[in-house]
């Protein structure tokens, strides 16, 4: 066994731990730039909860607002643009996975000599960058604890990662009361892409028993309270334990990476222009009775945690009461059981198989998933 094992410098967790925010970040200097979303966080007030600390702290704020969903180069070169006029000393995000991504490669290319594009395309990054601190206001992408920021080029149609150990945060502060007002939609598709982080990692061929001991609760955790995030969204119990489960989630697939959702999820996001949470919710349930075969005894562990099946029930059994679980998840989550409801056509099935083939992703996948396969999965999603 040989592993490296990567967190950020700190991870702050719970109810109102955003008023630390100031402290935290005073550490790191005088002057950041806070990068924001489209507007949620404000119309909702949950913003001052982040920006009273920052104020009381005496931190000068350049604000960047606006980041959209499923970034591209550009919102990287925007946010860069305005972090060098103002000469800033560090970083803030406060967001979805997308504004952490942005926030994260904003720090991380500071210092860099090349276009985003280039360091998109493999330039190597010869120095570390700013210092970044992660505030998740959603429960799902983990990017708070991850190296690496996805993003969307859209004249080449490719979507991928820019990834680099030091780009962690400095600090990861979760507090789940931020992710109270979280609509009805993006708790159910950010906590089901939390999920399949948590599954894809605990069944990776990288995992190792440090990730598999942190992805199995997190798998537990989110099995156990999305539903009620979801349909009761104040119920501060069941938010603080998704926030948890994607948190243990994100930091499990930092280090023994995803499978082959993610592998797919990235070309049908990108062409169909779907939020890629959506996309792993769908997905979910049919690459898991993909792998079946080749993960039993982990499915069947779980299951058997979630009392969904009784201790003495075969690995192969209890697996598929997983599977099963899973889809019901879905359907009670309102998110469609196949990609054909949200725009996939069959004639794009070939072109959309080759373009996952070369993930690295689909190379952690438990079970080998060949063209054909991919091609099979799609075809049973039409
Ligand atoms: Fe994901």
């Amino acid at each position: 066994m040989l592993f490296d094992f990567l967190v950020p410098q700190r991870i702050i967790f719970g109810p109102g731990c955003a008023g630390r925010l100031g402290a935290e970040a005073r550490v790191f200097g005088k002057k950041l730039l806070l990068c924001m979303g489209k507007g949620s966080l404000q119309a909702s007030g949950m913003i001052e909860r982040v920006i009273g600390p920052l104020e009381a702290a005496g931190l000068e704020i350049v604000y960047c607002g606006g980041i959209p969903p499923e970034p591209t180069l550009e919102s990287v070169e925007e946010s860069l643009k305005i972090a060098h006029e103002y000469e800033v000393d560090l970083v803030i995000g406060v967001g979805g996975g997308s504004v952490l991504d942005v926030a994260k490669a904003t720090a991380g290319l500071y210092y860099g000599d090349g276009s985003v594009k280039e360091y998109f395309e493999g330039k190597e990054l010869k120095q570390p960058g700013l210092p970044w601190l992660a505030v998740p206001t959603t429960a799902g992408s983990g990017a708070e604890v991850t190296k690496n920021a996805v993003l969307s080029d859209p004249v080449s149609g490719k979507k991928q990662s820019i990834r680099w150990d030091s780009w962690l945060a400095r600090v990861a502060v979760v507090d789940p009361v931020l992710t109270m007002t979280m609509p009805r939609h993006v708790t159910a598709h950010s906590g089901m892409d939390a999920l399949t982080h948590a599954l894809e990692a605990y069944t990776s061929r990288w995992a190792h028993p440090m990730t598999d001991g942190i992805a199995f609760e997190a798998v537990v955790l989110i099995c156990r309270n999305l539903y009620s995030a979801y349909s009761k969204g104040s119920e501060k119990e069941a938010r603080q334990q998704v926030s948890l489960g994607s948190l243990m989630a994100g930091i499990a697939l930092n280090n023994a990476r995803v499978g082959a959702v993610h592998a797919l999820a990235h070309p049908v996001g990108i062409r169909y222009n779907l939020s890629h949470g959506l996309v792993c919710a769908v997905l979910l349930p049919h690459i898991m009775e993909f792998n079946l075969t080749a993960v039993a005894e982990k499915y069947a562990r779980v299951a058997k945690e979630l009392h969904l099946a009784e201790q003495d029930t075969c690995s192969a059994d209890a697996a598929e009461r997983l599977v099963h679980f899973v889809r019901m998840l879905q359907k009670r989550l309102q998110i469609p059981a196949k990609l054909g409801e949200v725009g996939l056509q069959e004639e794009d099935i070939p072109g959309l198989a080759e373009a996952a083939l070369p993930s690295g992703s689909l190379a952690a996948n438990p079970r080998k998933a060949v063209y054909t396969d991919l091609v099979k999965i799609l075809e049973t999603n039409l």
